[in-house]
């Protein structure tokens, strides 16, 4: 039988605007039979990422170039549907970089089971990326102490989220910065953070000066622009600085004006750095390690946006621009019936 193989066709730059639904084209293809050493996958369960703009944007070198016409990438849970690579059977459940479509025949080597079939979503979130991100980054480059003051931005999204959890795990005092009074109750109730502030009160700077008396020791910046200034003039002495995403940006088509606030690193003694979770793969296998741990004993809590439909795919990267996610935002395709 010929699966018929709807996808999702890159069609502009977002360049200095926000991501729209005419940046995409649907197409419908026959799906590929896999060659030798490949593996042919239904794609289940795509994960999405503010990266993503930056891909189409071509914007960052650390990624391949994009083209007008490539199939979106996207990291994926999918089912082996037919396989000419050991190792992979029909029906088992894997992950790797299928794309927005129903189909992907790709390598092996591109592709390795779930870690647990009974939770797949995990690789895409607190097992996978997101959650490796704030693992390893948070370690090697934010280096907290027990009693640290920890202020993260963006901290109800997947990566903040997670980096809130572990520095509450170790022992620090929690600060998350994120959208609306919902989002701080969230981080407050349900995370257990010590406190957390709305960036668009207008009393934010206040309140952040308020919850840090002694200054921040660690902040994780995922924002960029002026919440990432504005923490800058609250650090301690030694403060350790980690740029992990920047955000705010999306709009502007290039890079942020430098935060007026920088020369506190020098009085601080401080130290502002960036990250690429590719850097530091020595620490992956700790990291699944531990959080696993804390899953399992309910000290960690991954939570999930997820949405429906193939159909839905750019409307859904663009929830990620809107603040409208809470949690990691993944899209479960609609396919099933319609393609047995
Ligand atoms: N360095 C690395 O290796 C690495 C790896 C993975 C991810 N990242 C970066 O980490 C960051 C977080 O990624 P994620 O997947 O966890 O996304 P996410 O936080 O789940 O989703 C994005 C969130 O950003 C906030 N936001 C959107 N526009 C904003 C703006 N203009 N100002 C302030 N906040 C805004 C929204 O929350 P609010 O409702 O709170 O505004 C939104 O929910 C991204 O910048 C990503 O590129 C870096």
């Amino acid at each position: 039988m010929q699966l018929r193989n709807r996808q999702w066709k890159i069609a502009g730059r977002p360049v200095g605007r926000d991501v729209t639904e005419a940046d995409f084209a649907s197409d419908e293809v026959p799906a590929r039979a896999p060659e030798a050493g490949e593996v042919l996958v239904r794609v289940d369960l795509l994960a999405f990422e503010p990266a993503m703009k930056g891909w189409m944007e071509n914007i960052g070198g650390y990624v391949a170039r994009t083209e007008i016409g490539d199939v979106m990438r996207g990291t994926a849970v999918g089912t082996v549907i037919e396989s000419r690579a050991d190792g992979f059977s029909p029906g088992m459940q894997v992950v790797g970089p299928l794309g927005w479509q129903d189909y992907a025949a790709l390598p092996a080597s591109d592709l390795r089971p779930v870690s647990n079939p009974a939770r797949p979503s995990d690789d895409l979130g607190v097992l996978g990326l997101v959650g490796l991100t704030a693992y390893c980054g948070f370690k090697a480059i934010g280096q907290p102490f027990p009693g640290d003051t920890v202020m993260i931005t963006g901290a109800a999204g997947a990566v903040g989220s997670v980096v809130a959890q572990i520095a509450r795990i170790g022992g620090c005092q929690v600060i998350g910065v994120a959208g609306g009074p919902e989002k701080c109750r969230m981080l407050v109730e349900e995370y257990g953070l010590d406190a957390a502030i709305d960036y668009r009160a207008a009393d934010f700077a206040a309140q952040v000066a308020a919850h840090a008396p002694n200054g921040i020791d660690v902040v994780w910046d995922n924002v960029g622009g002026t919440i990432l200034n504005t923490l800058l003039g609250h650090l301690a002495m030694r403060a350790r600085v980690v740029i992990c995403g920047g955000i705010s940006r999306s709009k502007t088509g290039g890079m942020p004006v430098g935060p007026e606030n920088y020369f506190n690193l020098v009085f601080k003694r401080a130290t502002m750095r960036g990250f690429i979770l590719h850097d530091h793969e020595a620490l992956f296998d700790e990291g699944r390690r531990r959080m696993a741990g804390w899953l399992a004993e309910g000290r960690l809590i991954a939570r999930e946006d997820v949405q429906h439909g193939f159909d839905n795919a750019p409307r859904t990267l663009m929830r990620l621009f809107s603040g409208a996610n809470v949690g990691k935002q993944l899209l479960r395709l609609d396919h099933g019936e319609e393609q047995a």
